[in-house]
């Protein structure tokens, strides 16, 4: 179905089954070990062979030469391949990311050598018996030193987002503010750092190939790799049912995929490989680090007259810019704005997605600035932000946003947090030797449309069984799409079976860019209204005023039940949802504020988060416990962010030092205190039938911002650069 007016009233409005704190219907699996990963497929193949890939150790030149002599006469080694057996891989879209083949590095463990062995432990054994002789060039790592080389650069997201975002007269208006900010702001490189690694079992069947991976979107893994490899598409299976994580890591394919694909085919076996944990801060890809300016223009009673934004971003040549300004272009009002991006060419892993791209590095800048503005002003941050809301795209008026509740996010937020206790002026709230600040911000993130298709079918006992290419990347996308077939056919959701992550399947948006469960579940309304007519059609009712409920289908004064319809062999449904121009005259985003309290050692600068409260605006909430877990997550991902969250490059040879998990550092239970997460139920008709939003990234933004504004309030002292470790308050 195309999707082109606003939703009327539906079935899914009933929310009997939708919006209901359903807990996940695959959690039993995933805690008693039964949800096979992509490395755990032994259900699936016989006697596979371990892979181990060896990556690259400089960041920029080329491999002279590689000797896999020693290696080959390892014990159980089975093959050993190089980068320079083969011509570069075409990148897939969306990424530069030089994966394997050729003698070109371009950057710090680009994958230059698989070994294939009949044990995990030989393969590893026999890779460090490999050597590589390098042509190197000084890498170009230092995103400070590369400014002056650094070109305009636009968002890769085509007309909407020009390289030149100019209303109004800036300069002039800025000049002429009462007052004004104008300051800069860092964020640093950060890894995804997902509980699961990159990992791929391939198997060859003749000329078709099946590979059971750890993919976000099943269609783009499918694409890339069957692009990469030369094969058809038709000749490549992509199986992706559970998935330890993601952030972005996952949307694209990445060396595991092909090299175990390769490796299968030389070896004729099976094989399982991992892009190794300390290859991926290097290997795959990173949120780019940012150094932004930010120039604010106000009246005195707090309007913003000017907003300046630029951000100054570095990746590798042809990959595209983290686009930092995205939110500032919707996020307030101001009639004269000036923001730009530019990119510096560096030799580091690919900038590329990672959770709320874009507008979570740009927020948290943008929202300290809007603590700085609000203690020029005197005024009171939750009410500056208030006295700047927009209801309309400051580029183009006559567009509305399609549902924007920013306002009351950040009135219900004051009134839970108790934000009238805070004491504005910094360092005066204690409590023994701790100083307490409480900080908050605002957060925005766009809501995407993307076609997605389902399938369903009534089987014969009456049962519900929904196939589609979704993934479920830990959010629980299991359980929504059940309960929305459940609403739609009249069930209860444990009449309904799952399966996800097949290319096999109808394709769907995937897990990515917060897309993933409006779009999904509204693919599947579309099926199940397909469905719904086939029942009506095969039990002679009227298809126009057949009604799903109780496990009956119900027209007239004729009931009958759902499994009845089925007797005579299962019905499908297939269809998908598109999407018409909804989008042209509506703004579609998601909303927040997010609020935080920190206790601070006067003595030694340790930090601690005490309470951190999030208000979302996100359309229907489609079940509250999956909802609410998504929003916890973000804000502790935030707080890693805020206080931990770094990649350290060493320059000398550009490459990330903490490239794992124990260098790397990120939250742990001990670090995140009482979170608490309030869903504004605004079900907006324009995002989809669903009524849905995006809530997977939204909770992301603006946390650090808060957490930064909170330390501000303890303290007294203003930290830019992130992460806020404690060095910078002694
Ligand atoms: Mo998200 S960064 O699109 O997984």
């Amino acid at each position: 179905m195309k999707f082109a007016t606003p939703a009327g009233e539906n079935p899914i409005d009933r929310l009997t089954v939708v919006g209901q704190p359903l807990r996940r219907i695959d959690g039993a699996r995933k805690v008693s070990g039964t949800a096979p990963y992509a490395y755990e497929r032994h259900d699936a193949v016989t006697d596979p062979a371990y892979g181990w890939i060896v990556g690259a150790t400089i960041a920029r030149g080329r491999v002279k030469r590689i000797d896999v002599a020693a290696a080959l006469r390892a014990p159980g080694v089975l093959a050993a391949l190089t980068t320079l057996d083969f011509g570069a891989f075409k990148p897939g879209f969306r990424t530069t990311l030089h994966l394997f083949g050729g003698a070109e590095i371009r950057h710090y463990h680009q994958a230059i050598a698989l070994v294939v062995a009949e044990t995990f432990e030989q393969a590893r054994a026999a890779a460090h018996l490999i050597s590589a002789e390098y042509e190197s060039a000084s890498p170009r790592c230092d995103l400070a030193r590369e400014a002056s080389n650094a070109e305009p650069t636009a968002d890769r997201d085509g007309p909407d987002y020009p390289v030149v975002d100019r209303i109004g007269d800036f300069e002039a208006a800025f000049a002429a503010a009462p007052v004004t900010l104008d300051e800069r702001y860092t964020t640093p490189d950060h890894t995804h750092a997902m509980m699961e690694p990159h990992a791929t079992t391939a198997a060859w069947q003749g000329d078709k190939l099946t590979i059971w991976t750890s993919a976000q979107v099943v269609s783009w893994h499918r694409d890339s790799l069957a692009a990469a490899l030369g094969i058809a598409k038709e000749n490549l299976r992509v199986e992706a049912p559970f998935i330890g994580g993601g952030f972005g890591a996952k949307l694209l394919m990445r060396a595991d995929a092909l090299l175990a694909s390769l490796g299968a085919r030389v070896t004729r076996r099976p094989v399982k490989l991992t892009l190794q944990r300390p290859l991926i801060a290097n290997g795959g890809t990173r949120r780019a680090g940012t150094i932004q300016r930010i120039r604010l223009g106000a009246t005195r009673d707090g309007r913003l007259t000017a907003i300046g934004h630029h951000s100054l971003n570095g990746n590798l040549e042809g990959a595209f810019a983290e686009a930092a300004i995205a939110p500032t272009r919707l996020m307030y009002g101001a009639p004269n704005r000036d923001l730009s991006m530019t990119l510096a060419t560096l030799d580091l892993a690919e900038g590329n997605d990672m959770r709320a791209p874009g507008e979570a590095p740009g927020l948290m800048a943008f929202e300290i600035a809007m603590d700085e503005l609000a203690e020029k002003l005197g005024i009171d941050p939750v009410e500056l932000r208030i006295r700047n809301d927009t209801q309309v795209d400051p580029r183009s008026p006559r567009r509305r946003f399609s549902g924007r509740h920013l306002v009351e996010c950040l009135q219900v937020g004051a009134e839970r947090f108790g934000w009238s206790r805070r004491h504005p002026a910094p360092g005066s709230m204690r409590d023994g030797r701790w100083l307490i600040g409480m900080g908050m911000a605002a957060g925005f993130r766009l809501n995407l449309l993307v076609p997605s298709g389902a399938r369903i079918r009534l089987e014969r006992d009456g049962r519900l069984t929904v196939e589609t290419d979704m993934t479920d990347i830990g959010t629980g996308t299991y359980t929504i799409l059940a309960q929305t077939a459940a609403e739609m056919m009249g069930v209860p959701a444990d009449r309904v079976t799952v399966r996800l992550g097949d290319s096999s399947f109808p394709q769907s948006a995937g897990s990515g860019g917060q897309f993933g469960a409006n779009n999904a579940t509204s693919g599947l309304y579309a099926a199940c209204l397909t469905l719904r007519d086939a029942v009506s059609a095969r039990l002679g009712l009227d298809p126009g005023t057949a009604e799903f409920a109780g496990g009956d289908v119900i027209s007239g004064d004729r009931r009958v039940p759902l499994a009845q319809a089925a007797e005579g062999g299962a019905l499908v449904g297939d269809d998908q949802i598109t999407y018409g121009d909804l989008d042209k005259e509506f703004v579609q985003a998601t909303f927040g504020s997010q609020f935080a309290e920190i206790a601070v050692d006067q003595f030694t600068g340790e930090m601690r988060v005490r309470r951190m409260l999030a208000v979302i605006d996100a359309g229907r909430v489609l079940n509250p416990l999956t909802a609410r877990s998504q929003a916890i997550g973000a804000m502790t991902m935030g707080v890693g962010s805020a206080l931990m969250e770094a990649l350290a490059v060493d320059k000398r040879y550009g490459f990330f030092v903490n490239h794992d998990l124990g260098g790397y550092e990120v939250p742990v239970h001990a670090d995140i205190p009482r979170q608490d997460v309030v869903f504004l139920d605004h079900p907006d008709p324009v995002s989809s039938p669903m009524k849905a939003k995006g809530i997977g990234e939204i909770g992301l933004c603006g946390v650090a911002a808060a957490i930064a504004n909170a330390v501000y309030n303890a303290t007294g002292i203003r930290v830019r650069d992130y992460p806020i470790t404690l060095d910078k308050l002694l």
